[in-house]
């Protein structure tokens, strides 16, 4: 996976983009308002665009070809990087950053959870925690909601379910918030900072409820059936060996982070563009009506829920949780006739190729029928990847699709929202795609709940 493919630069050129002091203007610019910078980069310069100063860059694509050749043809040639480089050091060897023959056996070693038996047999006890947490929201009409916030707390609870089987412990919750700013994030980074000194200390103290939270299951004779569980007993089929707790933790925390972030924010959007979009919302509870007609939904009703399914995957089209994806190049490369020097950074963007009206007709158009069956056929893969794509594709892509409907069906037989007058969404990204300031809405109580 992970050899050295060098490829001859010479005959290529440089990708067109700004001169190194417009590059830290757009740096700049990219920490008040990223989509900004992602829209106004590519529109002036094209497809790649080279954002360099001296010898480092950064290249953006989003042309599918482009995507392809990196995620998928010539992946061996980039690995994994973030501009949030402080996850790297949250995460450890977890799967999320981890690189080579490490991580090949630690994906080999995890894809067994991920299958869709396991994670069907994870759909009641999923049900039943999106139940119960939607049943304790009041029971009343209220004016001034953060839709995030509920959202946040329904997440919440799911992931300690399926990681833990429990509530998760308040210890955790500096893995679950990337709500500080970017400049904090990115100073989190730099030795002695106090960003740097605080983020060390948060996670002296995950570690302490981690490691606490393993010795305790491996003292009980509990059978579990939970994902720390699955973890704890999987098996190297080459070595024979199990994980030690080190990379347990380092899986248990990446898992918590990768699944609490992007499904609190793709609930959020769901709800925001219900909010948006009367039309789409009436279709979906027409759907549930129909198909439900008032009682909770069971994981063998989402093949018959497909307006739902729908309207999720419109809204990660709109909204992909990861808007963009970061590489590295190991060796020279040339995409388009354009070098990708060694050491370069990639940023690749689902948003913009899901935005694009050269692949989408109508793209800013809010429309869960382009995922009608027939028409979904005709998506090209790189044409829309809110998962990723290639074998660092998403390994909780199946579980997600599960578990977001099924949050979607039971809050939305419950509640709906409707946009607060005056209330400006503003697009941002912080480390996940978010809205700066939240989502504030007026929460109603669907009527046959309130009666
Ligand atoms: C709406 C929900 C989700 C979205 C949009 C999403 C998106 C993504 C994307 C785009 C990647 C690829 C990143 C890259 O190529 O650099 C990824 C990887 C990953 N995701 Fe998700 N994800 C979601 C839910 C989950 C869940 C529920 C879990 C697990 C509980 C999870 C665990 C992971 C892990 C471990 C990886 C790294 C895989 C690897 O590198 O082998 N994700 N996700």
């Amino acid at each position: 996976m992970n050899e050295r493919s060098s490829v001859s630069t010479r005959g290529s050129r440089r990708a067109p983009g700004p001169g190194a002091l417009r590059a830290i203007n757009y740096g700049i610019g990219f920490v008040r308002d990223p989509f900004a910078v992602l829209n106004n980069s590519t529109h002036r310069y094209g497809t790649i665009v080279r954002f360099g100063i001296g010898d480092r860059c950064v290249h953006l694509i989003h042309q599918p070809e482009h995507v392809q050749h990196v995620l998928l043809d010539n992946n061996r040639n980039y690995e994994k990087s973030s501009p949030f480089g402080l996850l790297k050091l949250l995460f450890g060897r977890g799967l999320l950053f981890n690189e080579g023959s490490s991580w090949f056996s630690q994906r080999r070693l995890l894809q067994p959870s991920f299958q869709p038996k396991q994670v069907a047999a994870r759909a009641d006890g999923i049900t039943h925690v999106i139940g119960s947490t939607v049943d304790a929201w009041p029971r009343a009409d209220a004016d001034n909601i953060n839709i995030e916030d509920d959202m946040t707390h329904l997440a919440r609870r799911i992931i300690g379910e399926l990681l833990f089987g429990m509530e998760l412990p308040n210890e955790l919750d500096v893995i679950l918030e990337s709500e500080d700013s970017k400049f904090a994030f990115l100073l989190g980074n730099v030795p002695l900072t106090p960003q740097n000194i605080t983020y060390k200390a948060a996670m002296r103290r995950v570690d302490k409820t981690v490691y606490g939270i393993i010795a305790e299951r491996r003292a009980s004779d509990n059978e579990s059936v939970d994902m720390l569980s699955m973890l704890m007993s999987a098996v190297d089929k080459d070595s024979g060996e199990c994980m030690d707790d080190t990379q347990l933790r380092d899986e248990i925390v990446t898992l918590l982070f990768s699944g609490f972030d992007t499904t609190s924010r793709t609930l959020t959007w769901v709800f925001h563009a219900l909010a948006q979009n009367p039309e789409v919302e009436a279709a979906l509870h027409q759907e549930l009506e129909t198909v439900l007609q008032g009682r909770a939904p069971h994981v063998n009703d989402l093949p018959n829920l497909p307006y739902t399914q729908m309207l999720v995957k419109e809204t990660m089209r709109m909204f992909p949780a990861n808007a963009i994806i970061g590489r590295r190049a190991k060796a020279d490369d040339v995409i388009d006739g354009h070098a990708i020097p060694a050491g370069s950074y990639l940023t690749i963007s689902p948003y913009l190729a899901q935005h694009s009206a050269k692949i989408w007709d109508k793209p800013e158009h809010f429309d869960p029928l382009r995922f009608a069956p027939e028409r979904e056929k005709t998506i090209g893969k790189f044409d829309y990847y809110p998962f990723g794509a290639g074998p660092r594709q998403c390994i909780g892509k199946g579980l997600a699709m599960m578990t977001i409907p099924l949050a979607v069906a039971m809050i939305a037989q419950r509640y709906r929202f409707t946009s607060l007058p005056g209330f400006v969404v503003e697009h941002d990204i912080k480390v996940t795609f978010q809205s700066r300031r939240g989502i504030r809405a007026k929460r109603h109580l669907r009527p046959a709940y309130d009666a």
